[in-house]
């Protein structure tokens, strides 16, 4: 059993759907990303099926994969976009993304992005200090716009996550204080080129447990309260991303458990008028995922056994970053017993801290084929080129079909725009 059931072993073979993945290591040589538009499919139909009728956008956070291939699916089945950077922007324009569903977070939004974003016509910015706010007032005036707003307030609570992802508690830099927000808001009430529209928060990622957001959410409904109390009304509320995945055995929250959760508290404070946004990155993608590597050497020693495979830390870095764990598997798996040496599977570069995944059971030959599972999330989107490897092809599978959606860079292109001093 792998993580994805779009992932599964037939005829003794790892396969993408119905794709074998020796097939398109073959063809297209590895590192290899492989996406499952299945699995995008059902991780975007479980958000679906969840909203029943209720006024609920999804803005994926597409941090976690902004591939075009995949931007452009979402985009077809409805999504808006959870964006962090003019660069996020104008990867959603190209797919033809609808800017009225695309909300701009980020603590350093500069003033180019602004105009973009203004000229644009994004649903709102989720504004994150009192001094961005004067900025965005300022960028909106001189460029005759009015600019929808909404402050993300950090609301002090643990999202029981690693704290390298958890975002909602005082030390971390994110949002404006939640004792400081009314002020701020009325604030923003002062500038003709703001209009407030909501009230956002983000309190971490890969959340398992439904109880960080309701304690997130019982802080935010009493600001609402406060706000309507002077005559501030909010059109939508925004409770972020965060929403885990199974990277081995959690057991995540559901979208489901978190809207039906969320409107139960909102009706009982009658505010279930509201629009719900939901800013989802590695719950829509993260499964969708998996990163085909070569085992290049097998290195047995005193301590530990390496296994040197040729994908490493440059494309996929969340293990040496936050210690993340992924799950290995053989494509093409022999039979394991209790003889069967323990490896740690590493890259390339020069780093000890080079490693993909740590202590793992393998019945290993040079050659074999490896599925790094999980890395449809924050996996090419946080490569880099380090070592000036060129970064991985991405494909997507659909069905039998096979698209490269990206195709693995050349090491020449690595370096053209670089220049030698005359
Ligand atoms: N909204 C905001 C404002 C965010 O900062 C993030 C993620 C999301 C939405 C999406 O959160 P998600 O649903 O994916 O949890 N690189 C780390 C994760 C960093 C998350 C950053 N913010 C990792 O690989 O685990």
């Amino acid at each position: 059993m792998t993580v994805s059931s779009h992932f599964t072993h037939k005829n003794g073979l790892l396969h993408a759907e119905n794709v074998p993945l020796d097939t398109l290591a073959a063809h297209h040589g590895t590192p290899l990303y492989v996406y499952s538009r299945a699995a995008l499919k059902e991780a975007w139909d479980s958000y679906q099926s969840a909203i029943k009728g209720r006024n609920v956008l999804i803005c994926y956070g597409m941090k976690a994969n902004s591939n075009l291939a995949v931007l452009n699916e979402f985009r077809q089945w409805g999504a808006g976009f959870d964006i962090v950077s003019g660069g996020e922007l104008a990867r959603v324009l190209a797919v033809g993304g609808d800017a009225s569903k695309v909300v701009f977070s980020g603590v350093g939004k500069q003033a180019w992005e602004m105009q973009a974003a203004l000229k644009a016509g994004v649903k709102c910015f989720n504004v994150e200090s009192e001094a961005e706010l004067d900025r965005l007032a300022q960028v909106a005036q001189e460029t005759g716009h009015i600019a929808p707003v909404s402050l993300r307030v950090n609301p002090d609570v643990d999202a029981k996550t690693h704290p390298y992802i958890s975002t909602g508690l005082k030390e971390n830099k994110f949002g404006i204080a939640i004792e400081a927000a009314l002020a701020v808001y009325e604030r923003a009430g002062t500038y003709p080129s703001l209009r407030v529209v909501g009230l956002d928060c983000h309190i971490g990622s890969q959340i398992t447990e439904v109880s960080p957001y309701l304690d997130a959410l019982e802080k935010l409904i009493q600001l609402i309260k406060t706000l309507a109390q002077r005559g501030i009304n909010l059109h939508h509320l925004d409770l972020g991303g965060g929403i885990g995945i199974r990277y081995t055995n959690e057991q995540p929250l559901s979208p489901g458990e978190l809207i039906d959760k969320v409107f139960a508290t909102l009706q009982a404070h009658g505010l279930d008028h509201l629009q719900l946004v939901l800013e989802p990155g590695r719950s829509l993608v993260g499964n969708a995922g998996a990163l085909l590597t070569r085992v290049q050497y097998l290195k047995p020693g005193d301590a530990r056994n390496f296994a040197i495979v040729d994908a490493a830390m440059n494309d996929l870095i969340r293990p040496t970053l936050y210690e993340a764990w992924h799950d290995v598997e053989a494509v093409s798996p022999r039979e394991t017993g209790p003889d069967t040496p323990v490896y740690d599977i590493v890259g390339p570069i020069c780093e000890s801290g080079d490693w993909l995944a740590r202590q793992r059971q393998l019945n290993l030959q040079p050659h074999d084929l490896l599925a790094i599972m999980s890395a449809g999330a924050y996996a090419f989107s946080m490569s880099s080129q380090y070592n000036t490897r060129p970064r991985a092809a991405e494909i997507m599978v659909d069905g039998q079909q096979v698209h490269v959606v990206r195709p693995r860079e050349t090491v020449e292109s690595l370096f053209e725009s670089e220049r030698i001093l005359p």
